[in-house]
């Protein structure tokens, strides 16, 4: 497995890949990388013949006021993860590499991003379009792998690639979790021994909320405010949002019914806001 950093060293080797008649798999990624993110590395490794992985912590989807400078990073153990993973090259550049001075150009979207995640983090999602975007120009791969946990992201990702014509195919691969049921996370790290154990009120909402849907409540009010007091049981929990929306538009649902992806946000005191959902179909 190589580690590159230039744009130009990801052309060359996935040019010779392709002379070759070779098809080419990409993760994503912004590091300090976990289980969730080995099993996208082990799927894209199983389905293609070369894997790319990008580590990149990409300063435009963060906010003023959010984690850059504290985001984790271990390029060494990610390195170890990747290579017994199966990946064959690592694409981590630096931010210049990415972003000249002179950089003007974004990729922004409507509606899927006015909600949720994008509510609260209002720069988030034209930074994610913007540098996967970019990625994918670099990498140009077949395939491309995403966690469900980021379910608003995998949903922009897909709806981004189809509405510019773009030739890749976007898999969407499932949530991960600790024994106790936490989603796997790189922010996991900045919770204290409280905060990690009061943070399981997300996925025990979670598992309560996709219960209920799964015994018939098709009302979403109900099962928001089944969730609401599981999160608010914990008293440094402090609530983003729960939300139960259609997963094609982001939008809200009178009724459960359809493709319905259930997303909630807390924040735990102050060491860190987490995410986790359910996705149904009814
Ligand atoms: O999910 C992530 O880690 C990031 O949002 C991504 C897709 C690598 C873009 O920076």
């Amino acid at each position: 497995m190589n580690i590159v950093s230039t744009k130009q060293e990801v052309r060359n080797q996935v040019k010779a890949w392709r002379k070759e008649g070779l098809s080419v798999g990409f993760v994503p990624t912004m590091g300090y990388l976990h289980e969730g993110h080995e099993s996208l590395v082990k799927r894209a490794v199983a389905e293609n013949d070369r894997v790319v992985v990008s580590i990149f912590v990409n300063p435009m989807q963060f906010g003023p006021k959010e984690d850059l400078a504290t985001y984790p990073r271990d390029l060494e153990a990610d390195s170890k993860l990747c290579e017994a993973a199966g990946a064959a090259l690592i694409f981590h550049p630096e931010p210049e590499e990415m972003y000249e001075d002179t950089f003007c150009s974004y990729v922004d979207m409507n509606g899927l991003t006015n909600a949720l995640c994008g509510l609260s983090r209002p720069v988030h999602f034209r930074g994610v379009c913007t540098v996967v975007n970019k990625l994918f120009n670099i990498v140009m791969p077949d395939k491309a792998y995403f966690g469900e946990k980021d379910a608003q992201q995998l949903a922009v990702v897909k709806r981004m690639v189809k509405d510019l014509d773009m030739d890749i195919e976007i898999v969407g691969c499932p949530i991960i979790r600790e024994e106790d049921g936490l989603a796997k996370s790189s922010r996991n790290t900045y919770l204290s021994k409280e905060g990690r154990q009061q943070a399981l009120v997300l996925s025990k909402a979670i598992f309560a909320g996709k219960d209920m849907v799964e015994k018939g409540e098709r009302n979403p009010e109900v099962v928001k405010k089944a969730m609401l007091d599981i999160i608010n049981s914990a008293p440094m929990a402090r609530v983003d949002y729960v939300e139960i929306v259609d997963v094609a538009t982001m939008k809200n649902v009178d009724v459960i019914t359809g493709e319905i992806l259930c997303a909630i946000a807390v924040y735990i005191g102050d060491e860190a806001r987490l995410i986790d959902n359910f996705m149904i179909s009814v």
